[in-house]
C-alpha cells in the first residue's frame, strides 16, 4: 500500500464516516439484527462488505494487490442466509400410569432419554410429563414419589420441568378409598396412620399439594407462555407481538390461529365433551383440584375402606368439585379409549378447540401392547401398563418440535413441525408426523 500524506489519509476517514452510517442504518432497519450483530455470520459480513466497498471504491489501487477470492466466496454466502431468525427446538417426554414399579419406571425414563446412566436428570429433554396414578397396585409408591421431586429439582436447574398429574389412585388414597392398596406396600409406610399422615401433610402429601395438577396445558413454543397459561389467553396480545410502527409486517390471522392452538394438554382420565369446566383451561380444573385436594387433606382421615365404609368426599364440597371426580370427569372419562372412531373423530375438534390445543394426551385406560393414536394423533392414550401388576410393555410418547426460518427475515415464514413418536425398550414408532408453514415474529426467549 502506498504510503499517503496526511491530508488524503484524513480524506479517506471522512469519506468512511457515511458509509459506516449508512450501513449501520440499513442494517439497524432489519429486526432481530441487533442481537446477531453479534453473531459471527453477521459480523463477518458486515466486515467483508465494508472492506469490499471501501477496496474498490476509495481505495481502488489496493485491489490489483491481494487476491479477491476470499471476499467473493463471502459475498455468495451473503446472498442466501437467514442469519438473523434462529431456529427452535423442544423435546417433549410423557409416561403413563406407573403403579408403584420403580424398577419398571426407571428403565423408561432411561430408554426415553430422561435419566442418565447414573439415574439423575439426563438434561436430554425440555420437559417430562407423567400424567399420573404412580400409586397403588406395587410397593414403591415412595421412592417413585421421591423419585419425581428428586428430578424435578435437578430438572430446574438446567432450566428443564417436570409436569406430573394426580391419577384417580392418588384421589383414591387421599379420599380413604385404599381398595388397591397392597398389604406389602403398607408396610413400606409402617402404620395406617403413618401413611395418612405422609399422604396429607407429609412429603407426598405436600408434594401432591404443589408440584401436581390434575391437568396442564403444554405449549409448544414459548411465544405461548410458560405451561398452564390459561386458555382462551388473557392478553392476546402477548402471543403474538405486532411490531410497533412497522410497515412490513403482515399479520395474518390463520396462521397466528394456528400457532394459538401449539399446545397439548395432559390429564390422566381424559377431556370429556360434555365435562363443564374445561375453559379456561387448564385453570379451571385445577382451581377446583386444589380446592377438593386442601379439604380432602384437610380433614380428619377417615378409617380406610375397606374394611371401613367408603368415606366420600369431605363435607362442604362443591358441585363442581365432586364433577371433577365423578365418571365423566379428567380423572375417570374412558370414553376417548372405548367409543368407536365415527364418535370420538366427530368430538374430538370441539374439545382441542375449546382448551387450545392441538393434542390430548391421557392415561388411565391401559392398552398392554402399544400406545394408542386415534384421530391422527390428535387422541394419545399412554398407559401400556408399565408395572409388572399389568405385566404390559414399557412405553413413553417423544415429541420433538422445530421451528425454523424459510425465506427472507422480512417474510417472517417459518416451517413449524411436530414430530410424535411411541418409544419402547426395542423401537421407535413414529405416530404422526406434521409440517406446517406459519407466518409471524415468534421470541423463542419469551419466558
Ligand atoms: C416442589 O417442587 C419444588 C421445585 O423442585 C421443590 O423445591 C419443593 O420442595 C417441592 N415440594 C415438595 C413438597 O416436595
Amino acid at each position: 500500500m502506498p504510503i499517503l500524506n496526511p491530508t488524503r489519509r484524513k480524506a479517506i476517514f471522512y469519506g468512511f464516516l457515511p458509509l459506516i452510517a449508512l450501513y449501520l442504518l440499513y442494517n439497524f432497519k432489519l429486526r432481530h439484527l441487533i442481537p446477531a450483530i453479534t453473531t459471527w455470520p453477521t459480523q463477518r459480513r458486515i466486515v467483508a462488505d465494508l472492506s469490499d466497498i471501501a477496496r474498490h471504491r476509495i481505495m481502488p489501487w489496493s485491489v490489483e494487490h491481494e487476491s479477491d477470492e476470499f471476499w467473493e466466496d463471502e459475498g455468495e454466502h451473503v446472498e442466501d442466509s437467514v442469519a438473523t431468525r434462529l431456529p427452535f427446538s423442544r423435546h417433549i417426554v410423557a409416561v403413563g400410569d406407573l403403579h408403584g414399579d420403580l424398577p419398571n419406571a426407571r428403565k423408561v425414563l432411561t430408554f426415553a432419554g430422561v435419566l442418565n446412566e447414573r439415574g439423575d436428570w439426563s438434561g436430554d429433554v425440555d420437559f417430562f410429563v407423567q400424567t399420573g396414578d404412580i400409586i397403588d397396585r406395587g410397593d414403591d409408591t415412595i421412592p417413585l414419589f421421591f423419585l419425581m421431586e428428586r428430578l424435578r429439582a435437578q430438572a430446574a436447574e438446567v432450566g428443564g420441568t417436570v409436569l406430573s398429574h394426580l391419577g384417580n389412585h392418588e384421589w383414591m388414597n387421599a379420599i380413604g378409598d385404599w381398595r388397591y392398596v397392597y398389604p406389602s406396600e403398607l408396610k413400606t409406610f409402617g402404620t395406617i396412620a403413618a401413611r395418612q399422615r405422609m399422604l396429607t401433610t407429609g412429603r407426598i402429601g405436600r408434594a401432591w399439594a404443589q408440584n401436581y395438577t390434575t391437568a396442564s396445558r403444554l405449549p409448544l413454543h414459548p411465544s405461548l407462555g410458560p405451561p398452564n397459561t390459561p386458555y382462551p389467553p388473557q392478553h392476546m396480545s402477548i402471543n403474538f407481538q405486532k411490531e410497533e410502527s412497522s410497515t412490513e409486517f403482515e399479520y395474518h390471522p390463520s396462521s397466528s390461529d394456528r400457532m394459538s392452538h401449539a399446545a397439548l394438554s395432559f390429564v390422566h382420565g381424559g377431556l370429556s365433551p360434555t365435562y363443564g369446566n374445561l375453559s379456561p383451561f387448564p385453570t379451571k380444573i385445577n382451581e377446583l383440584s386444589d380446592s377438593l385436594l386442601a379439604k380432602l387433606q384437610q380433614r380428619p382421615q377417615p378409617p380406610p375402606h375397606p374394611p371401613h365404609p367408603y368415606p366420600g368426599l369431605p363435607h362442604g364440597t362443591t358441585p363442581e368439585e365432586a364433577h371433577l371426580y365423578d365418571a365423566n370427569g379428567p380423572l375417570w372419562y374412558r370414553g376417548w379409549a372405548t367409543e368407536p372412531d365415527e364418535v370420538v373423530c366427530a368430538q374430538v375438534n370441539e374439545v382441542l378447540a375449546k382448551t387450545g390445543t392441538r393434542r390430548m394426551i391421557m392415561g388411565h385406560t391401559p392398552d398392554f401392547h402399544n400406545i394408542k393414536s386415534r384421530c391422527n394423533g390428535k387422541i394419545i392414550i399412554i398407559d401400556t401398563g408399565i408395572s409388572h401388576a399389568y405385566g404390559g410393555v414399557l412405553s413413553a410418547l417423544s415429541i420433538h418440535y422445530t421451528l425454523r426460518p424459510i425465506g427472507d427475515d422480512a417474510s417472517n415464514r417459518w416451517i413449524e413441525r411436530e414430530v410424535v413418536s411411541a418409544l419402547y425398550h426395542d423401537r421407535r414408532d413414529v405416530i404422526v408426523t406434521d409440517e406446517r408453514e406459519v407466518v409471524g415474529e415468534f421470541d423463542h426467549d419469551y419466558s
